[in-house]
């Protein structure tokens, strides 16, 4: 084990969830599932607990952080919600859907969650698991996700053991996460942009907001690994579109063709992003060989689908 600590794997039940919450709240780093992916939590109102965040995943440079409550309630303890944020709070929360918010002056957040910017993202789950830490605990949960830095984001207990066992105290196991893509990021401008897309798909955003969002691939002053070209990368290179395999590759498919694996046979673009990571998880784990990448429709979830495949396929430092 990397520093020495002996991950506990938690069950998921009452006995997992009181364990989680006595670390969580003395200052340790507890994974916890989410619906979109496995997140790496810290009360996020202990400045030692969120650097040891950084240090767990390897994050080159003090990135800000997602912030998880339980509710829309618990958001004005941390942040101001109004005007179109608060619409879409009200249409998405709980759900896969991050807000960046102003930072609520004289808030209680470390100030390393934000990485001393005027905002803070925030996330209210949905997932039954995360809505209970989260209210038993009773403090905001900094959590990005629970990976190495730039490797692929976890779906599974078992993926975030792979990345960061021996340097996490716990892992809360609540079997595969039913998105398995991160959640969509809109910050406001005071015009809402779309800072990343993700598990709600932008149409919906755009069907509340009653009109088209903007869209921003980096913010001013921040390099987030999230927003940053290579990230979310497996071992193996990646093609995309590829209509067919060359020499050597394994085909990673869509639709109706013939695949080492397949994202989704009949082409359902949410049962795609589901098996997305967790596909080129066991594709890393089974070999080197290059990867090929069927043509995947860019609409609905299918935006963020190719937005991860594109950085995955990047160029690598
Ligand atoms: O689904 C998810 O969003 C998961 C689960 C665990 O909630 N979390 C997640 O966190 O994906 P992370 O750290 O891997 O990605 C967070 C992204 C980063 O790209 C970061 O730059 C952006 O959110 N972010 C955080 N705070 C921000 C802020 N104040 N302004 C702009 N972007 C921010
Ligand atoms: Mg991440």
């Amino acid at each position: 084990s990397a520093n020495g600590l002996e991950t506990e794997i938690l069950t998921a039940d009452q006995a997992g969830i009181a364990r989680a919450t006595e670390l969580l709240c003395a200052g340790a780093l507890v994974s916890f599932p989410t619906e979109t992916v496995y997140g790496l939590g810290a009360d996020a109102t202990n400045d030692l607990a969120v650097a040891r965040i950084f240090e767990a995943k390897g994050r080159p440079q003090f990135n800000p952080l997602i912030v998880h409550v339980p509710s829309l309630d618990a958001v004005s303890d941390i942040a101001v919600l109004d005007g179109a944020a608060l619409d879409l709070a009200q249409a998405f929360w709980p759900g896969p859907l991050t807000l960046v918010l102003p930072l609520k002056p004289g808030g209680s957040l470390s100030a390393l969650v934000s990485a001393g910017l005027p905002t803070v993202a925030v996330r209210v789950p949905a997932h039954p698991l995360a809505q209970e830490l989260l209210t038993v605990a009773g403090v905001p949960v900094a959590a990005p996700s629970a990976n190495p830095s730039g490797r692929i984001s976890p779906s599974t207990a078992q993926h975030v053991l792979d990345g960061l066992s021996g340097r996490i105290e716990a892992v809360l196991d609540g079997g595969p996460c039913e998105v398995g893509l991160e959640s969509t990021i809109v910050g406001f401008d005071p015009a809402p942009v779309l800072l990343r897309p993700g598990g709600l798909p932008v149409e919906a955003v755009e069907a509340a907001l009653g009109g088209p969002i903007a869209t921003r691939q980096t913010n001013a002053g921040i390099n987030a690994p999230g927003q940053l070209s290579s990230h979310y990368a497996p071992d193996a290179a990646l093609r995309l579109n590829a209509d067919a395999t060359r020499p050597g590759e394994r085909l990673l498919g869509f639709g109706h063709v013939d695949a080492v694996l397949n994202l989704s046979p009949s082409g359902d673009l949410v049962e795609a992003a589901a098996n997305l990571f967790r596909y080129l998880h066991q594709l890393d784990d089974e070999g080197d060989a290059p990867i090929a990448v069927s043509p995947i429709p860019d609409h609905g979830m299918g935006r963020a689908i190719n937005d991860r495949l594109r950085r995955a396929a990047a160029p690598r430092d």
